[in-house]
């Protein structure tokens, strides 16, 4: 036997209304396990759900639950009911004790504990509903509660929690609101420490926002009141451990078969590339795909906020940023580590979002003998990237005329591929995008590959198509040459050219 139970012996069994008052909700502290609670024999009254917290290694993998456990809506009565049960269990068991446990044993633990309160209180419920709130309850008490199942599906890219009662959920491009929701805001900021604390961290209202990560890699931001004015509002950006490859972007409709073809020789020959887009639009998936082609025995550098990206080849260095501690100490940022990266002797540089004065160095070192450099950035169109990194220059302090900062990204960017997030939620490469050069003040670039939206159908899905736009002898085509990759880069484009295909309607 486990727990307190086994000190307390067997509940006697009764109606719900001759037990005791509630028991005081359970405070959840920021880190660790709480200890020893005076032995309870009975349960209380939908007393206030608050998730101990564990320790993350403890939280268990909940089975893959079908879509449609987290879309529907659930009724009060079945949080009143999971309100009162989970008090029983609270006053039932030893949380110390249940530390101990690895997380297929704690949940078992958990489980007989709650079949006894069930039957103790004889509480009506079918057998689903009884394995629904079981599921429900251990997610409370081992993981991250309500939002466990959305963390188990894989099909999900966003999960977007704006107070208590409000979860949406972005899938296959689109975003939509969920039946999730959390007891109270209270359960919500129990369950923002639980993540945060994993990065040695808190939030509170001296210092209310906080990035994080879970420990499967999901990107995670935390901004609570009162800053966030209707409760803690939680984002989480999935980690997708099976990186989309190119193919599977093919497939998709992302791009073309000659698109496709096209990027993986931009990827050899070591042509200079910012991949640009939207938020969500899938930049760091394409920078992860451009990586495949790299070859083996490059040195590679990858400097990132938080880790996403997963580079194949063997030689490969991963910095990340660091951010201040709560003293405010302590902090390296990107041009830290991209200043450092320089030292290193890399042959080429990747740096996962340039946001900042960053954009001077990653510059730097792709006109110093690190062709192949990439990264991405934040633009809606090539043009508005080249005058993004412009302006991040610009305000880093660098006091350097524009003109001077427009020479030295001509000199320096080959490449702008666009990604877009479309109304209808697919996703696509827009343009492939060539940096020639300057034309008195003004930087000259030229489409090599487009996406043209023809129309949309009945469904609401767009209709599109991929085109070259006919030119034959792209900037890189010496670059190409040199590779010996340029009869392919010659196929791909007339392929892309001539490619009239059936309209993609995906
Ligand atoms: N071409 C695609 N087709 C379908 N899904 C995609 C595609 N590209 C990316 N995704 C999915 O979209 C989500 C967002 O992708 P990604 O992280 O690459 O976007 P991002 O532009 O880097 O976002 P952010 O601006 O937040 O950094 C991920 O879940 C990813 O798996
Ligand atoms: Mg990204």
């Amino acid at each position: 036997m486990f727990g307190k139970r086994s000190n307390n012996g067997p509940e006697p069994r009764g109606p719900v209304e001759t037990l005791p008052p509630a028991p005081a909700p359970v405070e959840a502290p920021s880190r660790g396990i709480e200890v020893g609670r005076a032995p309870l024999p009975s349960a209380g009254l939908a007393a206030p759900i608050v998730s101990p917290p564990l320790a993350p290694e403890s939280r268990g993998q909940p089975a893959m639950p079908a879509p449609s456990a987290t879309d529907a809506r659930r009724s009060e009565s079945y949080y009143e009911t999971k309100g009162t049960i989970f008090s029983a269990l609270i006053e039932a068991i030893d949380l110390a004790q249940l530390a101990r446990l690895d997380a297929e044993s704690a949940r078992e633990e958990i489980r007989d504990i709650v079949n006894e309160i069930i039957a103790i209180k004889n509480i009506v419920m079918s057998i689903s509903e009884q394995e629904e709130l079981l599921e429900d309850i251990c997610n409370d008490v081992l993981g991250y509660g309500p939002l466990e199942p959305l963390l188990a599906r894989d099909d999900i890219a966003d999960i977007m929690v704006n107070g208590a009662s409000t979860v949406y959920i972005e899938v296959a491009g689109k975003i939509q609101r969920t039946g999730i929701r959390f007891r109270d805001n209270q359960q919500l900021l129990n369950i923002c420490q639980r993540i945060v604390s994993q990065i040695g961290r808190r939030v509170d209202e001296a210092s209310p926002i906080c990035d994080a990560r879970l420990p499967d890699g999901s990107r995670v931001n935390v901004i609570v009141p009162p800053l966030a004015l209707d409760g803690p509002s939680l984002t989480i950006r999935k980690f997708r451990k099976d990186k989309l490859t190119l193919d599977q972007l093919v497939r998709f409709g992302t791009i073309t078969p000659a698109g496709a073809e096209l990027i993986k020789i931009i990827g050899r020959c070591r042509v200079n590339t910012l991949v640009s887009g939207g938020t969500g639009s899938g930049k760091t998936t394409l920078l992860n795909t451009l990586t495949a082609f790299i070859d083996d025995d490059e040195r590679v550098i990858t400097c990132e906020d938080a880790a996403e990206l997963q580079l194949q080849q063997p030689h490969v260095v991963r910095l990340e940023t660091r951010p201040p501690n709560l003293e405010g100490e302590g902090q390296v940022t990107m041009r830290d580590l991209v200043r450092n990266c320089l030292r290193m002797r890399p042959e080429r540089i990747i740096v996962g979002e340039v946001r900042g004065p960053e954009a001077f160095d990653l510059l730097q070192a792709m006109n110093t003998g690190h062709d192949g450099s990439m990264g991405t950035l934040h633009a809606n169109n090539p043009r508005e990237a080249l005058s993004r990194i412009e302006s991040m220059i610009t305000m880093g302090g660098f006091s350097l005329p524009s003109k001077t900062i427009r020479e030295m990204v001509c000199a320096s960017v080959d490449l702008i591929v666009q990604t877009a997030r479309l109304r209808d939620g697919s996703r696509r490469i827009t343009h492939l995008t060539e940096v020639m050069g300057m034309e008195g003040d003004v930087i000259i670039t030229q489409d090599l590959f487009v996406y043209e939206i023809l129309g949309e159908d009945a469904a609401g899905k767009l209709i599109g198509r991929h085109r070259s736009t006919g030119i034959g002898r792209p900037k890189f085509w010496d670059r190409a040459r040199y590779y010996g990759e340029e009869k392919r880069l010659a196929a791909a484009l007339d392929a892309a050219e001539v490619a009239d295909e059936p309209l993609k309607t995906q």
